[in-house]
């Protein structure tokens, strides 16, 4: 064969020979603020428990969190996102979420307290506190009761906000919450609170790690009927623009590393920021094939965020985050 001639057009080598051309051709760098790190608290004040399936997450009590952050907030986080997990007995109303011996709201006062400038997200959802481990309230005939779920919601909300939380999330996947929890926090004077609405969450196998952790799989079914099909890209979308629509401030992709295109389309379509949710399973799956020798823990963390970063979040929320912001320190 005759050699072939490769025009100087053609010729891409020149362009990231260098590592200072690399970085030139891989965008600004994830900044610590962009991270978000999620932590599950329970009412048992002192407990420290181990999570099976999350290797290095723990479920804490208000007495331990200044150990459970601690040494992250040193390194540069500034942000987390709080998963109540209640030891008492879960209802149909969802009692424990926001009662007196609510876990978020302790863990919201006694945070306040040890970091001042940490910034305060609280998901908003019912499937940790129901007995029945669903994210809807049940109406008559056992049929989900949309309407009651989102003012539910908006009540968990207020609440959260009203102890201190600055910004809420529901992941619930009602229709309508979004409307309904931004008129439960002006009504209640917590207008300024922004929402960050889990808008494209998928009905994901990825999550199973996390059922386990805030010990809200359901009694029955599944979440089918309210998470999105996964392969339902037009109904993701639909989700996205109604959210901003309602008046959701930033709008979330969840799971995360599945669902690039999703995230690239919510980039592409929305003017508020996109978070996305690098899930329980998604980093469960990175550190069992890093213990088994498959590539290095540290390599797959950062691939993965880079990849986010390039699909077109801007906000990441990861259990990896304190890991992170140790590397980089
Ligand atoms: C609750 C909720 C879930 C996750 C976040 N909020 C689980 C679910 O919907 O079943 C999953 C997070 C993770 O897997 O890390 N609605
Ligand atoms: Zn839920």
């Amino acid at each position: 064969m005759t050699r072939i001639h490769v025009p100087d057009a053609h010729r891409l080598h020149p362009g990231y020979a260098h590592p200072v051309l690399r970085r030139w051709q891989s965008g600004p760098d994830v900044d610590p603020s962009q991270l978000v790190y999620p932590i599950f608290v329970v009412d048992d004040s002192d407990a420290r428990q181990e999570i099976n399936g999350m290797p290095g997450q723990y479920r804490w009590g208000v007495n331990r969190l200044e150990e459970a952050l601690s040494s992250a907030v040193a390194d540069g986080l500034r942000s987390v996102l709080l998963f109540g997990v209640p030891s008492g007995d879960k209802d149909a109303a969802a009692s424990h979420a926001d009662g007196p011996d609510s876990p978020v709201i302790s863990a919201l006062r006694r945070l306040r307290e040890l970091f001042p400038d940490l910034y305060l997200i609280t998901d908003i959802c019912l499937c940790a506190y129901t007995d029945h481990g669903h994210c809807c309230l049940f109406g008559e005939h056992g049929r989900m009761d949309n309407e009651a779920t989102i003012q539910r919601l908006a009540g968990i909300a207020v609440s959260y906000a009203g102890a201190g939380a600055n910004m809420v999330a529901p992941s619930d996947m009602m229709d309508g919450r979004i409307r309904s929890i931004k008129q439960g926090l002006r009504e209640a004077a917590l207008g300024d609170t922004p929402v960050m609405s889990y808008s494209a969450k998928f009905a994901s196998c990825f999550y199973g790690p996390f059922r386990e952790a805030a010990h809200s799989i359901p009694t029955f079914g599944d979440r089918h009927a309210y998470q999105l099909p996964v392969a339902a890209r037009g109904l993701a979308l639909r989700a996205i623009d109604r959210d901003i629509a309602e008046g959701a401030d930033f709008v979330m992709v969840k799971p995360a590393g599945p669902y690039l295109d999703i995230i690239r389309e919510a980039r592409n379509r929305v003017h508020v920021p996109v978070a996305c949710y690098q899930v329980s399973g998604e980093c469960a799956m990175i550190h069992h094939a890093a213990a088994a020798g498959s590539f290095e823990l540290r390599a797959a963390v950062h691939e993965s965020i880079d990849a986010f970063r390039r699909a077109g979040a801007d906000v990441f929320i990861t259990y990896f985050a304190p890991d992170l912001l140790r590397w980089k320190r």
